[in-house]
């Protein structure tokens, strides 16, 4: 079973002037890739704040896979691809090609998401956009490969052969 962690950052879901509904959809979609969720969180948009909770889950908690929903656009608050560098060691540039190469194909506004990915340790950890749509729609991008990214990740597999 694979550990997931969910941020939503969000200074208005942090206020509680927000319901988080991005988040929602994430927990809702984990069972697809036999994920359980076992820490979720909703931050306020502040770079320290974010890159320490996503510290905590990958060295304390010990997560698989972690994602950021939220803050990956051009408003002065947006700051969770910063906070998502600042803590990974290596880069991932092929899940946020993939999710702008295909989100296009759905909206040309795709193209305005900064969204990072990478690795820290044994923890992959992934940006997705602020929306529920986004999210869902990344995720439908993405989540069909999660399982073998975590497998190798984790030294469960050394083999990606095709099917
Ligand atoms: N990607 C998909 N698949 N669907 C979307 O609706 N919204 C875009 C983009 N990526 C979107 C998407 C928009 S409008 C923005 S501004 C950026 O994600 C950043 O969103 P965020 O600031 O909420 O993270």
């Amino acid at each position: 079973m694979i550990k997931a962690g969910i941020i939503t950052a969000s200074d208005k879901g942090y206020a509680g002037e927000r319901i988080d509904e991005s988040g929602k959809v994430i927990a809702e979609r984990m069972g697809e890739i036999n994920a359980e969720v076992v820490r979720y969180i909703v931050s306020p948009d502040e770079r320290d704040v974010l890159s320490s909770h996503l510290k905590h889950m990958a060295d304390e908690l010990s997560i698989d896979l972690i994602f950021t929903t939220g803050g990956t656009g051009f408003s002065p608050r947006d700051i969770t691809p910063e906070a998502t560098l600042d803590v990974i060691d290596r880069h991932v540039p092929g899940i946020p090609e993939a999710m702008r190469a295909k989100s296009l194909e759905i909206t040309s506004r795709a193209m305005l998401s900064r969204a990072v990915s990478g690795i820290r340790n044994k923890t992959l950890i992934i940006n997705l956009p602020g929306s529920p749509k986004g999210v869902s729609e990344c995720l439908d991008i993405i989540l069909p490969v999660l399982p073998h990214a975590i497998q190798i990740l984790k030294g469960q597999t050394g083999e990606c052969a095709r099917k």
